[in-house]
């Protein structure tokens, strides 16, 4: 496959961005050329950020599995699509070419519509990384089923609440997955769930572990059975179901300020043009690479780039279901030897982390096949990121630094390997079709250099449809901040080039190990806790992490008085129960009161600095109610 609109040059990275922003439905429209449809579009753009109605390629026909494994088939049906690496170094990895692919995900596709599935049903997967997850995605996407991935880190009553959004009646799991050193039981999780969840009417249960579970007559069934029973029926490829530019492709929960995780909704076209667009200008992507994106895929980042990205490129994506440092520090490296990776995409928590182990589990680990390398999830501070340049890609790959969330579904910002110029710690440049603003603290659009909120003011095709379930949310939490403008909830700056830094959440969530956490989430799930009478949570800076959570609680219960040490490991304990283990706080303070205003607002300010070590300016104190409070959170701060 070659990428006719692939930019070689910042010349043309120049040209192509302004043609986008001139003429931008001609710009679209001659990318979208590149895939396959079943019937073309009858407009390219309508949209209306007022009452967030946006409709890209409307009238069009397509299945996305079709452009990310039919079309393949003729010229790279025997090459590989997924690689797969287990969690065990030992076991044997396991490669699908895209014939396997088509063979697998056409069969699984069968087992649903056996079971029921029918287009449109919601479909939750909550699964390890093994090549069954990127199969049941993609078989979901072929029935044309809105699949809605967890991530295996979230408890039982964080799945429920979110089966219960998607008022999904299907589940796709695993007996167990393998993470590093730990079994991380899926299925018995699943089961608690859906004691709140009594209309899933079907469970398939993958296996792995081999973990003991129990299996419930009428509801739970093998998935290894499901497909034995295609197998006897000699049912035919499954035929892709024929979907709608504009109908859901999936829900991805993701957190942010207030209330529970919004249901984020993607639709099939727009998000696969971006997606594969993207892929290939950021990376550079050329035939035959082996690209490896560390990402779950219960993220976003799995979602476009894992999967969909890449293989609607045609590419060879790896999969790796363990950790970075299982069973030591130079997993990753030994992965990028032994399969000989091209591109590698990793997140700058992972890369701190590896960092701290020096230089010895590099050694002897040839890593000259890499050509590009690849970050996502928070700022990449200048240290990790030299390191990253230095001692990975030899000073000779370029450096993306890709800016973009769940609601964007692609890359926004970031420079583009080969194309455009990388600087250290910089997202730089729009991607073409992409168009930025920064507001200030009145609203008003900055013009040149200056730092400020930023938005986006341009539809692009991978943007965030709706909410599920509730599209007033998304109006309200996206596109009523400013008029007009898609607000993502961060800071920049941007010099006179029209280079953007990313500074960091403006709002009150949290970045942790480039995972998003809403403060308002963690605090609900500690003052679930018995003693807990209030709670404050914020962020503070953490050297692996990014960010961690530190969380102020005002304590009365009786249990356990007088051992904090005991009382922390409880409201530990509440929020892995809540939440799951992703939001547990790194430190709880107790303390007598919270600095509230007159009227009840927490001044957050104040508490963060002190999380912060700044205590010294805190700034002004005297309108709150009890100005006291402050000083003893100051003395008592861990
Ligand atoms: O704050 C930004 C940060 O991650 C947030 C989006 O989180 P999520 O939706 O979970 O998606 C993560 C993967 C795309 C953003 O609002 N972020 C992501 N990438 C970067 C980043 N901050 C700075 N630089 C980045 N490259």
């Amino acid at each position: 496959m070659s990428y006719p609109y692939q930019i070689k040059s910042f010349e043309e990275y120049k040209e192509v961005y302004e043609r986008s922003v001139r003429q931008p439905q001609n710009f679209w429209a001659d990318i979208a050329s590149n895939f396959q449809w079943r019937r073309k579009w009858d407009t390219v753009l309508e949209w209306n950020f007022k009452d967030l109605d946006v409709k890209w390629f409307k009238g069009a026909k397509l299945n996305i599995t079709e452009n990310c494994i039919d079309r393949h088939l003729e010229k790279l049906g025997n090459k590989p699509a997924i690689i797969w690496e287990p969690n065990n170094p030992d076991e044997h990895y396991r490669i699908l070419t895209y014939n396997d692919l088509y063979n697998k995900v056409t069969q699984f596709a069968n087992v649903l519509k056996n079971n029921g599935v029918k287009k449109g049903d919601r479909i939750c997967l909550y699964m390890g990384m093994i090549p069954e997850l990127a199969i049941a995605v993609l078989a979901c996407a072929r029935v044309g089923a809105i699949h809605s991935v967890i991530f295996g880190g979230f408890s039982a009553r964080s799945i429920a609440d979110r089966l219960q959004n998607a008022n999904a009646e299907f589940v796709i799991t695993c007996d167990g997955a393998f993470r590093g050193g730990k079994d991380i039981p899926l299925k018995s999780l699943i089961d608690d769930a859906l004691e709140s969840c009594p209309f899933v009417k079907r469970v398939i249960v993958c296996t792995r572990t081999r973990t003991p579970i129990s299996m419930i007559k009428g509801r739970d069934v093998w998935w290894e059975d499901e497909i034995k029973k295609v197998e006897t029926l000699g049912m035919a490829p499954a035929v892709a179901e024929e979907m709608d530019a504009e109908d859901p492709l999936f829900i991805l929960y993701t957190s942010g300020s207030t209330g529970k995780p919004k249901g984020v909704v993607h639709t099939c076209a727009g998000y696969m043009i971006y997606t594969t667009y993207s892929f290939v200008n950021a990376f550079n992507y050329k035939q035959g690479d082996v690209y490896f994106c560390t990402a779950d895929i219960g993220w976003i980042t799995g979602h476009s780039y894992v999967v969909y990205g890449p293989l609607s490129a045609g590419a060879t994506t790896l999969m790796f279901e363990g950790v970075p440092t299982y069973p030591d520090a130079g997993r990753f490296w030994d992965i990028v030897d032994k399969h000989r990776v091209n591109i590698i995409y990793t997140a700058p928590t992972a890369i701190r982390s590896l960092m701290s182990f020096g230089d010895e589990p590099l050694q002897g680990k040839d890593l000259s096949t890499l050509k590009v390398l690849g970050s996502v999830g928070e700022p990449i501070n200048e240290e990790a990121w030299h390191w990253f340049h230095e001692k990975i890609g030899k000073g000779k790959c370029p450096l993306v630094d890709t800016w973009w969330q769940t609601e964007t579904g692609g890359f926004m910002i970031s420079n583009l390997a080969n194309a455009t110029p990388e600087r250290t710690s910089w997202a730089t440049l729009p991607l073409p079709g992409i168009q930025p603003a920064l507001v200030d603290e009145n609203g008003n659009e900055i013009e040149g250099a200056g730092s400020g909120n930023l938005c986006i003011k341009f539809p692009w095709p991978s943007m965030i449809r709706t909410t599920y379930g509730d599209h007033e949310r998304c109006k309200q939490t996206y596109f009523s901040t400013y008029p007009n403008k898609y607000f993502t909830g961060d800071g920049a700056l941007r010099d006179e080039d029209g280079n953007y830094k990313i500074t960091g959440r403006v709002d009150d969530v949290l970045n942790v190990s480039g995972h998003r956490i809403g403060t308002a989430e963690v605090e609900n799930a500690i003052n679930m806790h018995a003693g807990v009478v209030e709670s404050a949570v914020v962020g503070y800076p953490h050297d692996i992490k990014g960010q961690g959570i530190y969380a102020y609680v005002i304590y009365n219960g009786n249990h356990n008085a007088g051992d904090e040490d005991l009382i922390r490991k409880d409201i530990t304990a509440t929020v892995t129960r809540i939440i799951g283990p992703i939001s547990k706080p790194d430190k709880i303070q107790f303390v007598s009161g919270l600095p509230k205003t007159r009227s009840g607002k927490i001044m957050r300010r104040i508490l963060r600095k002190i999380a912060e070590n700044e205590t010294e300016n805190l700034g002004d104190t005297s309108t709150l109610l009890d100005p006291k409070v402050v000083e003893e959170i100051k003395e008592g701060k861990l």
